[in-house]
């Protein structure tokens, strides 16, 4: 069983994911901390609460992150891809209220689950980041390890020529991330790009009311995959993202890592948040013992298999 303390920022792909998350019993979902991303934390929020109220799982705590990157910079949402609440058509309920817990809950559940717990950071770095800056690096040593989705490496990115989103939307708390803590698994874009899902797969796991997430599936995927369709990303089907990153972490076994160094340009100008690292050959001793974990390629048809046996759960 996996200890989760998830950072996110839904969104459609991150809203997927934390289903899947709720799903899957390997999974025990600890907490979310909802940031700023896709949409704005507040709205974030108010996302992570419709789909924790849908799963009857009101008892995980949504913990307040950040609201901004660490520049100061005005941060930038995406409606054009996730829709202006982030769950493309569907609008979460006013009714719901949901208490947020203070930024010093991430530091409680990292006590409580010391050594076993595992942080999936599916959204911009910024709240990780922050942890780092209050808890020290001493204490973030207390989680097993950080799985994270950011980064395109030697391929375009989403958002410029050389970004991908969660790296570019705060490039000083990534670049932090990567080179300050240990045991970083990353999921970057050029292999979540092949994460897709299709019309047939979502046919499939919605053909029965399977569970209280059936209903929204259709609607917020094809939402994403219109959006995808309009940017021309020359994909067929839609790239799942964040679920990818959940799948990597429960599936270590269909996902293959590459050891080395990465970071990410924190430099304000066309290479902000491009992510680098050092694919030339290199023998073992070359490799820092703490280099990240960087995911090279998985298997689809596992990937597919997998994400519908979870999301068809009842
Ligand atoms: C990442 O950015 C967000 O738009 C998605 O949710 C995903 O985490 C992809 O670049
Ligand atoms: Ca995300």
């Amino acid at each position: 069983m996996y200890n989760v303390l998830l950072f996110g920022d839904p969104g459609i792909d991150d809203s997927l994911a934390i289903m899947y998350a709720l799903l899957n019993p390997k999974i025990n979902v600890v907490g979310i901390v909802s940031g700023y991303g896709n949409v704005s934390q507040q709205q974030a929020t108010q996302n992570v609460a419709y789909l924790l109220q849908l799963a009857g799982r009101e008892d995980i705590p949504i913990i307040a992150g950040a609201r901004g990157p660490l520049s100061g910079e005005i941060a930038v949402f995406y409606p054009e891809i996730h829709g202006e609440e982030g769950l493309g058509p569907i609008r979460p309920p006013e009714t719901i209220q949901r208490e947020l817990v203070n930024f010093d809950e991430v530091f409680k559940i990292i006590d409580n689950y010391e050594n076993n717990l595992i942080v999936v950071d599916v959204g911009r770095s910024t709240s990780l980041a922050i942890a780092y800056l209050l808890g020290g690096e001493e204490y973030l040593r207390k989680v097993k390890a950080f799985h994270c989705m950011g980064g395109a490496f030697l391929v375009p990115g989403n958002v410029t020529p050389v970004a991908e989103a969660n790296f570019h939307g705060d490039p000083i708390a990534a670049n932090l991330v990567l080179n300050k803590f240990k045991n970083v698994f990353i999921t970057p874009l050029n292999v979540t790009n092949h994460a897709k899902i299709t019309q047939e797969t979502i046919q499939q796991i919605t053909s029965q009311p399977f569970n209280s997430f059936t209903p929204l599936i259709k609607p917020i995927f094809d939402y994403y995959t219109n959006a995808y369709k309009k940017l021309d990303h020359g994909l067929a089907g839609s790239p799942l993202h964040d679920v990818f990153t959940f799948f990597a972490l429960v599936n270590p076994e269909q996902v293959q890592y590459v050891e080395r160094q990465a970071s990410v340009s924190i430099n304000f100008d066309k290479t902000k948040g491009e992510s680098i690292a050092d694919f030339r050959a290199q023998s073992s001793d070359q490799i820092a013992e703490d280099a990240d974990h960087i995911a090279l390629s998985f298997n689809y048809q596992a990937f597919v298999k997998d994400f519908t046996t979870v999301m068809t759960i009842r």
